[in-house]
């Protein structure tokens, strides 16, 4: 086969059978993550023959929990989650090789009973085993579990070998600049960095790593891409869910913390990052580090603040009524937790000096949709200038990262008669019209590249302190106007007025996501 005609996934895959011989420990086993995404993201894994031979998962948690129950949990789980239907084969060898260990996340005895049980695997194969850790707890025991893991000497395991053991952790990672470091502290207390894989699920996204080649592996956009031609970034990600039943964790965190510091922050720094040297991971994480200390400090106090925030106010989804966010269950009555918050950025560097990175995300807004737009700059001249006969648009190149994953060019048309009358049309290059509808989940691509040790698509200590250092001072300042600064918008709508003003402010207007 000639290299024009092969498949670019094969390499991928000869890449990732190389994962060592594992033991998958995941804390929080009888939560939901492990339930929704991480067991059936190790089933989908099996199914591809992507697992090692010799591969093992032990959920840990304090709930006591018999072994055969924890394995029909996550066999119920597969029935319920799975992107494809369960195989009974595969799922018989996956669940032979699971258990359950019970104990305080804060006490050495259910350590001791977790080194026992990975003893006992280790034995039954005559050999030894990598062990990947993957905290899915409340943020309140993370440091519990991994002092503990210090503590009974699990951290060191295999220290200098190829099967040093791991820790994959979930977010969030800290609630401000200062917890995150107290937590790199402890982290690194007792693992090395290269042993620490922190998850950030965006990264997993198929369309998320499709940003890199889009940009680097294509000659026409790298000499669009800066401040010469482009008008405005504007990154979106939105829900058209409420809080539901998460209202007490929500209530604790909020649309900057829960979704701006983390995924709307990594599509910006691979949007804007300079090429790397290489595709290793430092080369690329060296970037995004670079990017983020670039970002301007933010004018807080409006008028004419970068910031917004809101929270949604009752309104119409699909159709329905839906309550405002203070009549969710498990909010107090004095909440001052933002549903919705925008950002207006600039990058002082070569590349974007003077455009502004527009950044949203709420829950219950008229859509849900990620997407990257790139607005370039309006052609000058004035042929074609008269708004009643020429309806234009600016050109936009926009990355849809989900749902109907794709990308998109905006461009201006004739539209076909014997007169000149224009109108925008759209390029479309779409995932499920070219390649199909059943990509992999994001995280089975994160836990096989943790368990081959493969760190690029995680996030390193100081790139998760170079966003909280963004976004801290933000959090700051909102506490320190309890609700003053609060704006409202209605439910299934695009966000609040004052958003809009934003934008306004420098001529630009936030995209309607189509469907
Ligand atoms: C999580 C947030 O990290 O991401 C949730 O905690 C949010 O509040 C979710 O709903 C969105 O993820 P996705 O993959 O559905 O866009």
């Amino acid at each position: 086969m000639s290299s024009e005609n092969r498949h670019p996934f094969l390499d991928g895959l000869s890449k990732h059978r190389g994962a060592p011989p594992t033991v998958v420990v995941i804390f929080g086993a009888s939560g939901d993550l492990t339930k929704r995404k991480l067991v059936p993201a190790i089933y989908n894994l099996g199914l591809d023959n992507l697992l090692p031979s010799d591969f093992f998962l032990i959920g840990f948690g304090r709930k006591p929990i018999p072994n055969d129950e924890f394995r029909q949990l996550a066999h119920d789980s597969l029935v319920e989650f799975s992107r494809r239907d369960l195989d009974e084969k595969i799922w018989k060898r996956l669940e032979a090789n699971t258990c359950y260990v019970d104990g305080p996340y804060d006490d050495s005895a259910g350590y001791k009973k977790l080194k026992d049980q990975i003893d006992s695997y280790e034995k039954e194969v005559g050999r030894d085993l990598q062990v990947m850790f993957y905290i899915s707890t409340p943020p309140s025991v993370f440091t519990a579990v991994v002092s503990e893991l210090g503590a009974c000497g699990l951290a060191s395991r295999n220290i200098g070998t190829p099967l040093a053991s791991k820790v994959v952790v979930e977010k969030p990672f800290g609630k401000d600049l200062e917890s995150a470091r107290a937590l790199n502290a402890t982290i690194n207390q007792h693992f090395e960095e290269n042993q620490i894989y922190r998850i950030d699920h965006y990264l997993g996204k198929e369309t998320v790593q499709d940003l890199l080649v889009q940009r680097f592996a294509n000659s026409i956009f790298e000499p669009l891409w800066n401040r010469n031609f482009v008008e405005c970034v504007q990154i979106t990600v939105s829900e058209d869910l409420g809080v539901g039943s998460r209202g007490g964790y929500y209530d604790q965190s909020g649309a900057l913390r829960d979704m701006i510091q983390n995924h709307t922050m990594q599509l910006l720094s691979l949007t804007a990052m300079e090429p790397p040297v290489s595709l290793d991971p430092e080369s690329i994480r060296d970037e995004k580090v670079k990017l983020l200390k670039a970002i301007q400090p933010l004018e807080l106090s409006s008028p004419k603040g970068d910031v917004v925030r809101a929270r949604y106010g009752e309104g119409l989804i699909d159709g329905n009524k839906v309550p405002a966010y203070m009549e969710e269950s498990g909010i107090p009555e004095d909440s001052s937790t933002e549903t919705y918050a925008a950002l207006r950025l600039s990058i002082n560097n070569w590349r974007w000096e003077g455009v502004p990175f527009y950044l949203r995300s709420g829950k219950r807004m008229a859509r849900r949709v990620s997407e990257i737009a790139i607005q370039f700059k309006t052609p000058p001249g004035i042929l074609f200038s008269s708004s009643n006969v020429f309806d234009l648009s600016p050109n936009t190149m926009v990355i849809q990262i989900q749902p109907d994953e794709g990308v998109s060019l905006v461009m201006n048309s004739k539209i076909p008669g014997l007169e000149t009358r224009t109108q925008p049309v759209r390029m479309n290059f779409r995932y499920k019209t070219t390649y199909g509808s059943n990509t992999p989940e994001a995280y089975e691509r994160l836990i096989l590249d943790a368990m081959i040790g493969d760190s690029t698509l995680f996030i390193r200590g100081d790139e998760t302190e170079a966003s909280w250092k963004i976004v801290t001072p933000i959090l700051e300042f909102w506490k320190s106007c309890g609700n003053q600064c609060m704006a409202e918008y209605q439910s299934g709508s695009w966000g609040p007025l004052e958003a809009d003003q934003l934008a306004w402010e420098n001529n630009h207007h936030w995209r309607k996501p189509g469907p």
